[in-house]
């Protein structure tokens, strides 16, 4: 556990929140129907439908559940359909099908019963850490965390520092959560914080002056509203590196759909990417080389490590070398571009009437310059028409 955040829950302010809280579950808990008479197999079911929409939604739905499917064996021998059909409204299906199907497991086992301990429910299809974490406290009594994002929340709130910006990070959180977990009534605590974040600890405006843990909480004590980050990391960012080409001959230029092949070009590092199938559908865009890695320590890379051919035709020796008018930055998905613009001014080869694709190019056409800002270019090679005097639109 990072030793940078000091659990601000030790000793007698452990069984301070402890008792704050569980006295304040208890006198408001709110009447659910899965509260009513807890079972195993009701407490997993209503786990499973809480995991898609609010308390007020999942209500009839988990009444009418188990009266058709009463345990767990009255659901694994029922027809799929019928499984879906008292799903519907719920959403995301692709749950009651992982529901239908953990129950056929349970039942096809030696002894048909639910699991008693938390491996067993993590065995089961469509059981994460939250889910396991609240049928095992909830259902079974253990001493487990049960961390969805309104317990990441309210933790994260308590665990803010004296300034705001000294706010825990998730790692953290996780850990706190375990640690808070009380031998006593492990379920009610875990319930009681999934209350309070619920009807007190809102995420825009928390009620901290109506509620019970306030004199424990680091963000009521710094007058923050502080929200966690959101729990699915991004994937890290990538910076690269690629050439955009214009081609002119004379006052025309070169468009071509997008997601055609990369340009060829000499490069001492292996692409990262160099399919565009699938990149802006249905836009026209420049000739662009494979994207390469951005060197350490080099950002914006170097223009004499991309080598472009400058050849648009096998035989043609009439070309100038390719001339770096710009350079510009532009992100698309996790990729960092950092795009340089050449260009290449080539002359029509004498003998044809209708000037061929350069480099091979397997589609395009030439254009005026002047009307390409007026087309259907896609944002990276409007970018990079910037530099071309004339094709702004
Ligand atoms: N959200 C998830 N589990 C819950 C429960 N047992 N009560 C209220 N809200 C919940
Ligand atoms: Fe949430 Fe405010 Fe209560 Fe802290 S005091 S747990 S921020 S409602």
């Amino acid at each position: 556990m990072p030793e940078c955040h000091p659990s601000p829950f030790a000793g007698s302010a452990l069984s301070a929140v402890h008792r704050d809280l569980l006295a304040w579950f208890d006198a408001n808990r709110r009447d659910l129907p899965w509260r009513r008479h807890r079972s195993l197999y009701g407490t997993w079911i209503s786990e499973m439908m809480l995991q898609q929409t609010t308390v007020a939604t999942v209500v009839p739905y988990w009444e009418r559940f188990l009266e058709r499917f009463p345990d767990v064996t009255a659901l694994a021998v029922a027809p799929e359909d019928e499984v879906l059909a008292l799903w519907s409204g719920l959403g995301y299906y692709r749950r009651a099908r992982q529901l239908h199907a953990a129950a056929r497991q349970v039942v096809g086992q030696a002894e048909a019963f639910l699991p008693t301990d938390l491996e067993g429910w993590r065995r089961l299809p469509g059981i994460g850490p939250y889910a396991a974490g609240a049928i095992a406290s909830l259902g079974l009594g253990l001493r487990e965390p049960a961390v969805d994002a309104n317990v990441r929340r309210v933790l994260g709130r308590w665990l803010v520092g004296p300034e705001p910006s000294t706010a825990p990070t998730l790692r953290v959180i996780e850990d706190r959560a375990r640690a808070l977990v009380p031998r006593d009534r492990p379920g009610d605590w875990n319930e009681a914080l999934m209350e309070l974040g619920a009807v007190v600890c809102h995420p825009r405006e928390p009620s901290c002056a109506a509620c019970p843990v306030a004199a424990h909480c680091g963000a009521a004590r710094a007058g923050s509203a502080w929200s966690p980050p959101p729990a699915t990391a991004r994937p890290e960012a990538v910076a690269v590196r690629t050439v955009m080409v214009a081609i002119l001959c004379g006052r025309r230029l070169w468009l071509e759909p997008a997601g055609g092949p990369a340009l060829h070009c000499h490069s001492a590092e292996p692409a990262l990417r160099a399919d565009f199938t699938h990149l802006h559908p249905g836009l026209l865009t420049l000739p662009m080389s494979a994207w390469y890695p951005v060197p350490a320590g080099a950002p914006g890379g170097s223009p004499a490590r991309l080598r472009l051919s400058w050849r648009p035709w096998p035989d043609h020796t009439e070309a100038e070398p390719p001339q770096l008018v710009g350079r510009f930055r532009h992100a698309i998905t996790r990729y960092r571009l950092a795009v340089e613009v050449a260009v290449i001014r080539i002359e029509a080869p004498a003998a044809a009437s209708e000037v061929p694709p350069p480099f091979g190019r397997p589609a395009g056409s030439w254009v005026e310059v002047v009307d390409a800002g007026r087309l259907h270019v896609s944002q990276l090679a409007r970018k990079a028409l910037r530099f071309i005097d004339d094709a702004r639109g």
